[in-house]
């Protein structure tokens, strides 16, 4: 039987990367979108044109009962769930003197308390199920830290965090549970970094060049399908920047 998937944030970027990867394998895949609805049921149209089964969701991930929702919806339609790959996320630069209450309240909710509900949701359906894998998309930033995005690096190493702790409670029930921590990614992201910007942190990676889409959704199929007794660990797929 085709295994499943549901990809948090799944029409754009690393999460649109992962989806058409994790169809490629054969996967069921299910997708949330915020707002690019668009883009989702286009997505949602070549995949099944092609034989596969894709459903799309939306959800804002800083609710709670939407959270729950996407994840009773993916079970509805495959069955059981094998994989929760939680990428949503939103980022901002700022100096921690011009980060407002509300800036820092919005990036909480939206790249910890989004991970946290999807966690919880999951954790019901994998422990019932003895079986599941976990994948939450850190960041370098949340291992090292980044100047002028204290609120963003507190919620990537949060995620760490909360990774490893939940890998120890959910091992006995065979889940798994790890986290990826890309490196600089060509997405829209990082649209407002200016060329110059994007050429210098592609300087300072041995690699010499920014990470695709597709080579952190071949490190998030890793974590979720193969690496079989891999549990709270971090993967960083970021050209050596970060070692
Ligand atoms: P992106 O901006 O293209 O994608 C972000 C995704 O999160 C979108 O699908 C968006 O709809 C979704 N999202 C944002 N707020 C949401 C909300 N409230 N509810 C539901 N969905 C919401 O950016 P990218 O680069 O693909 O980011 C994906 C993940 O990878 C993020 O968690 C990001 O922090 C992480 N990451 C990105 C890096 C990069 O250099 N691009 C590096 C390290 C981590």
């Amino acid at each position: 039987m085709a295994k499943s998937v549901l990809i948090f944030g799944g029409s754009r970027g690393i999460g649109a990367a992962t989806a058409l990867y994790f169809a490629e394998k054969g996967y069921k895949v299910a997708i949330t979108y915020n707002n690019s609805g668009y883009a989702a049921k286009i997505m949602q149209q070549n995949i099944t044109a092609n034989g596969g089964e894709f459903i799309v969701i939306p959800c804002d991930v800083t609710s709670s009962v939407q959270v729950d929702s996407a994840i009773k919806q993916a079970v509805s339609a495959f069955g059981r769930l094998d994989a929760v790959i939680n990428n949503a996320g939103i980022a901002e630069q700022k100096l921690i003197t011009d980060v407002t209450d509300t800036d820092w309240q919005k990036m909480l909710n939206t790249n910890l308390s989004g991970v946290f509900y999807a966690c919880r949701s999951a954790a019901k359906v994998m422990v019932n199920q003895k079986n599941g894998s976990i994948v939450n998309v850190s960041s370098i930033w949340g291992i090292t830290g980044a100047s002028c995005e204290v609120a963003y690096s507190a919620t990537k190493a949060g995620i760490i965090g909360l990774t490893k702790a939940l890998a120890k409670e959910l091992g006995p029930s065979n889940v798994r549970v790890n986290c990826v921590a890309p490196g600089v990614i060509d997405t829209e992201m990082n649209s407002n970094l200016d060329i110059g910007a994007l050429a210098d942190l592609a300087d300072e990676t041995p690699l010499g060049r920014i990470g695709t889409t597709e080579e952190v959704a071949k490190a998030i199929y890793y974590l979720a399908n193969d690496a079989d007794f891999i549990t709270g660990q971090v993967l960083s797929p970021n050209g050596g920047i970060v070692v």
